[in-house]
């Protein structure tokens, strides 16, 4: 499947079937995630556990949020703005490609029991348990508290193109049509999951650059990585040649951070 179709197709799912993931299925995801490599110099890795395996199932606590998850991923890298973006990007490679697998997955930040999590793996150094997804079958009918999660969130809005992308300056929204090649991977932004769902992500053309910004909040690094991640896998995609890059004078602008910009080739 194309990323692009991927990125679509991709939405949280919270009601999962309560079978844990077939052998295949484990072993095609741990071959995947042990292969990844977080960008930005981060220091991230992807654990996939299991509440089914071993004599006595373990208890994986998510605050009834999510139902009927049996296996789930856990991102485990170091604090820091690079180092969190970069985790954040890796991840969603690895959501994606679950999607592919046609699995369901939920980015959690908030709603897990880190203590149940944290008794599953051994952390080092630095290290610390970022953000978890379940990953496995979907239930047909969604439980009630999904529905209720989504409507929460408004999971199923995004924000208007021209409210986060920007022409030259922030007073200027971009069109579509003035976004010409990458009227795609922008949109592929758009699309992208965030906590709670506030899409963060700022982003304006100029110079024949993409800036990238945030707005600041509790999960904004995590969902910065995801966005840069969708533009840039978009870009492969598409052949649109360019690369990333910090620019170190490019500064903050009223209530947004920078972090990086795609510099076109
Ligand atoms: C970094 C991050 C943290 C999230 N944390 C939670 C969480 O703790 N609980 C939850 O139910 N959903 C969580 N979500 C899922 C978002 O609510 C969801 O992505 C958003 O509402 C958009 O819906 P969609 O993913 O179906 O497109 C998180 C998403 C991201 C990206």
């Amino acid at each position: 499947m194309s990323v692009i179709e991927l990125i679509k197709e991709r939405k949280s799912v919270r009601s999962y079937t309560g079978e844990p993931l077939n052998k295949e299925l484990v072993d095609s995801i741990n071959n995947y995630i042990e292969r990844l490599n977080p960008p930005f110099g981060a220091k991230a890795r992807i654990r996939l556990i299991s509440a089914k395996t071993g004599e006595q199932p373990v208890k994986l606590g998510t605050y009834g949020v999510i139902s009927g998850a049996t296996d789930f991923l856990l991102l485990i890298g170091e604090k820091g703005l690079m180092s969190e973006a970069g985790a954040g990007y890796m991840f969603e490679q690895a959501i994606l490609f679950c999607t592919g697998l046609g699995l369901g997955t939920c980015w959690l930040g908030g709603t897990l029991k880190r203590g149940d999590f944290l008794t599953q793996i051994r952390l080092s150094g630095d290290e610390e348990l970022i953000v978890i997804s379940p990953v496995g079958y979907k239930r047909e009918k969604r439980t009630l508290l999904d529905s209720i999660m989504r409507t929460g969130a408004r999971s199923d809005k995004r924000k208007p193109f021209g409210s986060l992308f920007f022409n030259g300056t922030f007073e200027i929204p971009l069109t579509e049509a003035d976004a010409g090649n990458y009227n795609t991977p922008l949109e592929m932004v758009r699309l992208a999951p965030s906590g709670s769902n506030k899409q963060p992500w700022r982003v304006v053309m100029k110079d024949g650059g993409f800036h990238f910004y945030y707005r600041t909040g509790r999960f904004s690094v995590n969902d910065i990585g995801i966005a840069l991640c969708h533009f840039e896998l978009t870009c492969n995609e598409l052949g649109l040649n360019g690369h990333f890059e910090r620019i170190a004078d490019i500064s903050g602008s009223n209530d947004v951070e920078y972090i990086m910009s795609w510099i076109t080739e």
